[in-house]
């Protein structure tokens, strides 16, 4: 790979961070969903606030508590203190942890540091590698898989799918043929669990068949409300382009708030799991927009295995209050298994949603 591709991916990942965290890419007039729903109050719960167990299970693990963090970044030198805290924070909650895009550390050897240091400071939880669908549809070698797991001793590959993120990025990859092919090559030979996850567009019931389809282990659904990709990508291409248009101004609004509201995910994915029997083991994380704890509970109702949250966590790591920001979101939750009379996360999973007028 040459030095100047490598120089672009070390950019894009800062640049990433960066617009992240100071400008606003949060998706216009498009929610999650989840505000829709309420759950129906329990006026008699019968148990303790105390006594109630967060604890749940992913792919066959014991975990802290039904919340993972999201994918997001490694493969330059500052990004190994985020990695860094990210893991700390994992680690002591006992939860799930993904790093960003790898497609560096495939490119060249420097910086590898970055994702391996989530090892070094999360040595028990589960930790996910990523890889983009581009880097898929080209086809991985035994060496780039083994490069993958063995750097974070990984419990698992992460393929995110971005066609949207790619469409707006100044220099995106708009070849998404074969992907779903070199997908089913990869579950096929990969000694562990694949999740796959778009970056804030969703994952359509379609979608999910074809890649439980193709092996697949879980699905994360990644759906619009929270953070959107074009929006990251559009204001890096005016940064580099000026107001150079490459669509007309009416669908431009439209496609930057282009995606499946997260919930709305999370409902055709249940539906597909009930009328396919065979997909009964398959789990789905809730990601795109979670911002409480509230959004996580009504995930694990709406038939997500736990949910998962990228930008807000960024935002909160960046102001200081990372361990603060996890720990409130689990009381939030804790809050709701107590007025729905759920004492641990498998009731919580069979208690009512009531959609609103
Ligand atoms: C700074 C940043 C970098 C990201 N990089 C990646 C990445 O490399 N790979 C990936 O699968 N998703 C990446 N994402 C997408 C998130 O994992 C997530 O799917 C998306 O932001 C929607 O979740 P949110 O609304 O909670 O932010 C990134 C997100 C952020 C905030």
């Amino acid at each position: 790979m040459s030095d100047n591709a490598t120089k672009s991916t070390i950019e894009r990942k800062q640049n990433h961070v960066e617009i992240c965290l100071r400008d606003d890419v949060a998706f216009n007039g498009i929610t999650t969903g989840f505000e829709r729903f309420a759950f129906e109050h329990n006026a008699l719960p019968e148990l303790s606030f105390a006594d109630i167990d967060l604890s749940a299970t992913f792919l066959g693990k014991a975990i802290g508590a039904p919340l993972m963090i999201s994918s997001m970044t490694g493969g330059y030198s500052e990004a190994y203190t985020l990695n860094q805290r990210f893991a700390e924070a994992a680690e002591q909650f006992g939860i799930p942890l993904g790093v960003g895009s790898m497609r560096q550390a495939l490119e060249n050897s420097s910086y590898r540091e970055s994702f391996a240091v989530v090892r070094k400071f999360a040595p028990t939880i589960q930790i996910f590698a990523n890889i983009g669908a581009p880097e898929v549809a080209g086809g991985l070698t035994e060496n780039d898989i083994n490069v993958l797991l063995e750097l974070l001793r990984a419990d698992g590959l992460i393929v995110h799918l971005n066609a949207a993120q790619e469409l707006f990025q100044p220099e995106g990859n708009t070849d998404f043929r074969h992907v779903l092919e070199q997908i089913a090559i990869l579950t096929a030979k990969i000694p562990v669990p694949v999740i796959v996850k778009e970056v804030g567009c969703g994952i359509s019931a379609s979608v999910a068949r074809r890649l439980i389809e193709a092996g697949v282990d879980v699905i994360d659904v990644a759906g619009s409300g929270g953070s959107s990709w074009q929006k990251v990508e559009e204001i890096r291409y005016t940064r580099q382009f000026g107001q150079e248009k490459r669509f007309s101004q009416p669908a431009l609004d439209e496609l930057l708030n282009w995606g499946i509201p997260t919930a709305q995910c999370l409902l055709d994915i249940s539906r597909l799991k009930r009328e396919s029997p065979g997909f009964n083991d398959i789990e789905s994380i809730a990601s795109g927009g979670i911002q409480c704890g509230t959004d996580i509970a009504k995930s694990l109702a709406l038939g997500a295995q736990l949910a998962a949250s990228a930008r807000c966590l960024l935002k909160a790591l960046h102001e200081g209050t990372l361990e603060e920001t996890i720990a409130s979101w689990l009381n939030d939750l804790r809050a709701v298994m107590f007025l729905t009379g759920a004492a641990n996360i498998a009731e919580l999973r069979n208690k009512t949603l009531i959609t609103k007028q």
